[in-house]
């Protein structure tokens, strides 16, 4: 069984998307063992609760970057997310992780992000996209690595930029593709379809 630790900071769209795909067995042999959250109020947490998987709330305070994810790691761990044995879904989660963090899941942690990498990495991609005139975006599942929002590409969806479009109505069009390929990663990872070449991530039939 391949325990996933998820870890968000807000809404939880995308974790209900894995969670769901797992409930009605689109994904098998895999399940959330934990959410963790670095806000309390994070809606994620309820949703997390909702299917009945344990919530935990891990604040940063203060901590340096290293020491709150030496937190996590304990955290993770403890939930049986094991370095080099579970996998890690960075699913909105707004903190960013050192290195050493990294390492550790080192091809084991996906994150999810609203643009077509490497074009718009970090924050309010799909403004950045709309500000930016182009006509195709999109959403990335990448493998993470210490650069932000630079690993190697997984999965990845194209939409239109229609006329007319604001940040909510691209962020829409876009969420709507996220909600079906973090799951389609995720499955892939789990039945062991997934086979990373240096920058390249090929796909085992
Ligand atoms: C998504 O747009 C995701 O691509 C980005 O953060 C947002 C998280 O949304 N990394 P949700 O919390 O999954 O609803």
């Amino acid at each position: 069984m391949l325990e996933i630790g998820v870890l968000v900071s807000g809404r939880g769209s995308n974790l209900e998307a894995v969670l769901k795909s797992i409930e009605r067995g689109s994904i098998k042999g895999a399940r959330v063992a934990v959410v963790i959250s670095n806000d309390p109020e994070a809606r994620a947490l309820a949703v997390a609760r909702r299917h009945g998987v344990k919530a935990v709330a891990l604040e940063s305070r203060g901590d340096s970057r290293e020491a709150y994810a030496a937190k996590l790691a304990k955290a993770l761990t403890e939930n049986g997310v094991a370095p080099g044995k579970g996998l890690v879904l960075l699913a909105g989660f707004m903190k960013i992780l050192p290195g050493s963090f990294v390492d550790l899941y080192d091809g084991r942690m996906m994150n999810i992000h609203p643009s077509l990498l490497p074009a718009f990495p970090g924050v309010r991609a799909q403004q950045q996209a709309l500000s930016h005139g182009v006509k195709v975006a999109g959403c990335t599942v990448h493998f993470v690595v210490a650069e932000v929002d630079a690993g190697p590409i997984i999965l990845q969806k194209a939409v239109p930029v229609l006329e007319g479009d604001d940040e909510g109505a691209l962020s829409a069009r876009i969420l709507r593709q996220e909600h079906k390929l973090y799951p389609l990663a995720v499955k892939l990872f789990a039945e062991g379809r997934l086979r990373t070449e240096g920058r390249v991530v090929r796909r085992k039939q």
